[in-house]
C-alpha cells in the first residue's frame, strides 16, 4: 500500500494533507508514504521531518507512480495527477458541486474519488470531519481577523488616562465556527451576543456567556433540518430576523457572520442598509463570503469599506492558520482511513453507510447520487 501527499497548488492555499504525526501512523500500519517535495513548507513543516517520519520525498511524477492512494487538501488539477492508475484513491475536500468538470476527469481516470467534506454527520464519523475541524479553526481566527482591522480595544481597560469601553461583538450563525467565535470574543474580554435559526443553539450561546438575540413566535421558527443543519426559513421569520438584526446591529463594533445552509447559497443576513447604521470603524467579518455571503457588499478574497465599516472576506481562512488546520486535517485523514484499515489486505475497506456517504466516483463513472441527479 503506497500513500502519495500532494503538494497544494491551488493559489493561497497553505495546508498539507500529512504531517510527520500521521506519516508515522500510517508507516505503523504497514503502508509506505511519499511526500511531494515541498509538500509542507507552507505549514512550516520540512521534507527532513517528513524523511524522519518515515516518508520518501520526491517530485510529483515520482510521487504519484505506483499509489494506491493519492491524498490532498483540496483537488488535485486531474493532468498533474495523470500518472495515477485507475483504482486509485483520491482523498480530499473535492468540492464535488463546484468542480464538476473536476470530477467527471477523475472518473474518466479511472479514479475512486472520495470527498471528505461529505462525511455524515453520525457519532463515529466526528473524528473525521474536516468540516468542524476547519471551521473551528475559522471561527477564532474569524475575530482575530476582526481585533487587526479594528482601531479600538477589546476588554473594557480602567486606566489612569480614563476607561475603555468592551467592545460589542455580535455572531450571526452559531454552528462550529461561530461557537469558537463567541469562545474567542469572550476571550479577548469583549461583550458578546449571538443568533441562530436552530434554537438548539440558545443555550450553547447562554452556556458560554453570551447574549441569546432569537427571533419568537414566528411560524416556521425551528430551522433545524437533517444531520444538525440549517434549513431555509420561511418569508415570515426571515422579516422578523431582519427587523430584530437592524435594531440590534446598530449597537454593534464587530460583526461576524457564519451562516450557511448545505446545498443552497448563503443566507443574506445584513443588508448594505444595515452596514450603514453601524458607527464608522466597525468590522465585519463575513466567513461565509466563498458562497455568496451573508453580508451584502462583502468580497471574496478583499477587505473593502462601506459606510466607514470594513468589510472582511477572507477566502480559505483555515489555511491563514496552516500548520494547526494542516494538523487537524491530516489527522481527521488518518482516523478516517485506519478506522476502515483491513488487516489482511493491508489497505482501507469501506464499509456501505460512509463509503457511500463520500464516494464519487468509481470505475470510470460518476457515482454519487447528488452529482447524478
Ligand atoms: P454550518 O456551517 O452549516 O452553518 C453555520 C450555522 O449557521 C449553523 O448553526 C446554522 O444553523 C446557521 N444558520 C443558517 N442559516 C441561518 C440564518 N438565516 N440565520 C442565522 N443562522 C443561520 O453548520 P456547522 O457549523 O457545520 O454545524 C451545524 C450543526 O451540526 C451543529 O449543531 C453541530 O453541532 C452539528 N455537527 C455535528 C457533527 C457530528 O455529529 N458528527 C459534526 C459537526 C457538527
Amino acid at each position: 500500500m503506497k500513500i502519495a501527499v500532494l503538494k497544494e497548488t491551488a493559489p493561497g492555499e497553505r495546508r498539507v494533507a500529512a504531517t510527520p504525526e500521521t506519516v508515522k501512523k500510517f508507516v505503523a500500519l504497514g503502508a509506505r508514504i511519499a511526500v511531494e517535495a515541498g509538500a509542507g513548507d507552507t505549514a512550516s513543516i520540512a521534507d527532513a521531518a517528513y524523511a524522519e517520519a518515515g516518508a520518501t520525498i520526491g517530485d510529483r511524477t515520482a510521487t504519484v507512480a505506483g499509489a494506491d492512494l493519492l491524498l490532498g487538501v483540496q483537488g488535485p488539477e486531474p493532468s498533474s495527477i495523470a500518472g495515477a492508475a485507475p483504482g486509485t484513491w483520491l482523498v480530499a475536500a473535492l468540492n464535488p458541486f463546484g468542480a464538476r468538470e473536476r470530477i467527471d476527469a477523475y472518473a474518466g481516470a479511472g479514479l475512486e474519488a472520495l470527498a471528505m467534506e461529505l462525511m455524515p454527520r453520525i457519532t463515529r464519523a466526528q473524528s473525521m470531519d474536516i468540516l468542524s475541524s476547519q471551521s473551528n479553526l475559522s471561527g477564532y481566527k474569524a475575530v482575530l481577523d476582526a481585533a487587526g482591522e479594528y482601531g479600538r480595544a477589546f476588554p473594557m481597560m480602567m486606566t489612569a488616562a480614563g476607561t475603555i469601553s468592551a467592545a460589542r461583538v455580535f455572531v450571526m450563525g452559531v454552528g462550529v465556527a461561530g461557537l469558537q467565535a463567541i469562545a474567542t470574543a469572550r476571550r479577548l474580554g469583549a461583550q458578546v451576543s449571538a443568533t441562530d435559526v436552530r434554537s438548539a443553539t440558545k443555550e450553547q450561546i447562554l452556556s458560554l456567556g453570551a447574549k441569546p438575540i432569537f427571533v419568537e413566535d414566528v411560524a416556521g421558527i425551528e430551522g433545524e433540518g437533517s444531520g444538525g443543519y440549517a434549513t431555509e426559513m420561511s418569508p415570515e421569520y426571515q422579516k422578523a430576523q431582519a427587523e430584530l438584526v437592524s435594531a440590534h446591529i446598530a449597537k454593534q463594533d464587530i460583526v461576524i457572520t457564519t451562516a450557511l445552509i448545505p446545498g443552497r447559497p448563503a443566507p443574506r443576513l445584513v443588508s448594505d442598509a444595515q452596514v450603514a447604521t453601524m458607527r464608522a470603524g466597525s468590522v465585519i467579518v463575513d466567513l461565509a463570503v466563498e458562497a455568496g455571503g451573508n453580508v451584502e457588499g462583502a468580497v471574496a478574497g478583499e477587505v473593502v469599506e462601506r459606510h466607514g465599516v470594513r468589510i472582511v472576506g477572507h477566502r480559505n481562512v483555515p489555511s491563514r492558520l496552516a500548520a494547526d488546520a494542516s494538523a487537524l486535517f491530516a489527522r481527521n485523514l488518518y482516523n478516517f482511513l485506519s478506522a476502515f484499515w483491513d488487516k489482511d489486505s493491508g489497505r482501507p475497506v469501506l464499509d456501505a453507510e460512509i463509503g457511500d456517504a463520500i464516494r464519487l466516483t468509481r470505475e470510470g463513472r460518476v457515482v454519487h447520487p447528488r452529482l447524478l441527479a
